[in-house]
């Protein structure tokens, strides 16, 4: 995922993918003008890298230049095309193709049929790498394309938004403004805080770990913290009174945000309950809940190790950690279907390298429809 201005953008097509239909777009012209000299006309900006790597495909004898016209402005067309350089001198009585980047709606290419419908050339084609089949609603028939694609907003490759983005290998697609709101679960040791710190990069998301907020307060002493620490102790949760208002509070901080982690909370339906308020009341709501599945075994080892590093009380004792594990099934488990009946539950292997995992989630994520249908 990649970010530009205010823009979320998710990988597309990879350079392999988008270099085999420039190779697939020269060989078919190649094939078609070897016994000529043709004159190839990239639309600028967004056609120069497949220009040049259009030429490096072409074997046979052949010349390069640009016109430059412009209609698109942020995201949408404005209908409006201008020449800002016009067709190049030499043309009479030659083979033009024009080399485009994409067609979408289909009025630059209309306009630059246009332009070169004064000029004597002998023959007249337009090649371009990608092709909005859907919403191309012009006359011409397109000769020659690298890839049909939805209609969508791509950028890289020469594409950009808002004049970004065109230096990027990749295409990647424009990804629905909604905020991502994720709720982590997973038994205590499954890495929710490890790939809670991925996504919130990834996505530019607030994480909010009860756990971690708890700890601070009680490191600081604060009335909250010490309430909250009489139940810690006891390996027990803490009211949920407390904890709604702390997870107000940290929403409220950032009324900017493109989403929220939740990790720790909820851990009862009550909890849940309170959540899903919460986050009506703000006119949000949660999209993903993402479990991290795990063995209970790997996870005592795994928490005993970090108690030992980290110093932290509550994981160092396998009686106490047990005992969370037990809180975790019979309290939290039963999540899962208060979850799934709102078709928001995912379950992830929480086994494996870090970034095997990470990977695993960003693929619910970017699997989810957040687009009200
Ligand atoms: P059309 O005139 O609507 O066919 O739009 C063609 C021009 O709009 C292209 O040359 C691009 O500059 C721009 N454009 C269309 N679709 C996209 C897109 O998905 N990403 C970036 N630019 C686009
Ligand atoms: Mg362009």
């Amino acid at each position: 995922m990649i970010q530009l201005y205010d823009k979320r953008f998710k990988l597309f097509l990879k350079e392999e993918e988008i270099l085999a239909a420039v190779k697939k777009i020269a060989e078919e012209i190649a094939e078609d003008y070897k016994n000529q000299v043709p004159i190839f006309v990239g639309v600028l900006n967004g056609a120069f890298m497949f220009v040049s790597d259009f030429l490096k495909h072409y074997p046979y004898p052949c010349e390069v230049s640009f016109v430059k016209l412009s209609s698109y402005r942020g995201l949408t067309s404005t209908g409006i095309v201008e020449t800002l350089l016009d067709v190049p001198d030499n043309i009479e009585g030659r083979s033009v193709i024009i080399l485009e980047d994409i067609i979408d709606t289909g009025r630059t290419l209309q306009e630059l049929v246009h332009l070169f419908n004064h000029t004597n050339v002998k023959d007249f084609k337009i090649a371009s790498l990608f092709y909005k089949s859907e919403i191309y609603n012009g006359e011409y028939a397109i000769d020659y394309f690298g890839m049909e694609i939805p209609n969508s907003f791509i950028v890289g490759y020469g594409l950009d938004y808002k004049e970004q983005g065109r230096n990027l290998r990749n295409v990647y697609e424009l990804y629905p403004d909604q905020m991502i709101n994720l709720v982590l679960f997973g038994k205590p040791g499954a890495g929710k805080g490890t790939q809670a710190e991925f996504l919130k990069e990834e996505y530019s998301l607030i994480h909010i770990s009860t756990g971690d907020v708890f700890r601070y307060n009680i490191k600081n002493k604060t009335k909250l913290g010490q309430l909250a620490q009489s139940y810690m102790d006891k390996g027990d949760l803490v009211p949920d009174e407390v904890t709604i208002k702390m997870l107000r509070d940290e929403v409220e901080k950032h009324p900017d945000s493109k989403g929220f982690i939740f990790d720790g909370f909820p851990r009862t339906v009550a909890q849940a309950q309170a959540l899903d308020n919460l986050m009506e009341s703000k006119e949000m709501k949660i999209n993903a809940t993402i479990a991290l599945d795990a063995d209970e075994e790997i996870l005592l080892e795994r928490l005993i190790n970090r108690g030992k590093e980290s110093g932290r009380p509550d994981d160092q004792n396998a009686d106490r950690i047990r005992n969370r594990f037990e809180e975790y099934n019979t309290k939290t488990a039963p999540l899962q279907s208060y979850y799934e009946s709102q078709s928001k539950f995912h379950s992830i292997d929480g086994v494996g390298a870090i970034e095997e995992i990470t990977e695993r989630i960003k693929g619910v994520i970017e699997g989810l429809r957040l687009v009200e249908q």
